[in-house]
């Protein structure tokens, strides 16, 4: 794995809004390329898992509930600098402190739907692509 990759999810708040379709044309318009991407639903059991380092805070029984709540896209991104050009494309974590022209300016609700969720790390990237993808899944 490589700092060029990245992994995202569309969040189910964006699912059931269906804005799914113009935040991946957004993601490509930035120059970003996909390299998997799938819609899945998670169970309670698998968000606790994927937000395991996050267990210990107050708000993780809400949001793994509400991430488990419908369907979400997954998606492994490549560009130069990945995990961090995607972190400014999806702005700030509360949609209220996020800068004109992001994606959770423009498509988030609240704190917890926040439109789209995004590694803060290389090491962390590539522990949520594998996470989700296999290896074959990744083109
Ligand atoms: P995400 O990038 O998916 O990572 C953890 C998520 O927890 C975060 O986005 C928010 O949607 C959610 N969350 C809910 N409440 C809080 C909070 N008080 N502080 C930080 N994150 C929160």
């Amino acid at each position: 794995m490589t700092g060029n990759l990245t992994f995202g999810i569309i969040k189910p708040d964006s699912v059931k809004a269906g804005t799914t379709g113009s935040i991946i044309q957004r993601i490509i318009d930035d120059g970003f390329e996909i390299r998997a991407l799938k819609l899945i639903h998670m169970t309670l059991k698998e968000a606790q898992g994927f937000y395991a380092v996050h267990r210990e805070r107050s708000f993780f029984p809400g949001l793994t509930e509400f991430m488990s709540s419908g369907p979400c896209v997954v998606i492994t991104l490549e560009k130069t600098g990945a995990v961090r050009a995607w972190r400014n494309l999806m702005g700030a974590t509360d949609p209220a402190k996020a800068d004109q022209g992001t994606l959770r300016k423009e498509f988030g609700a609240s704190l917890s739907e926040n439109a789209v969720h995004g590694s803060d790390s290389d090491e962390n990237a590539a522990i949520e692509i594998s996470f989700f993808f296999s290896q074959i899944e990744i083109v």
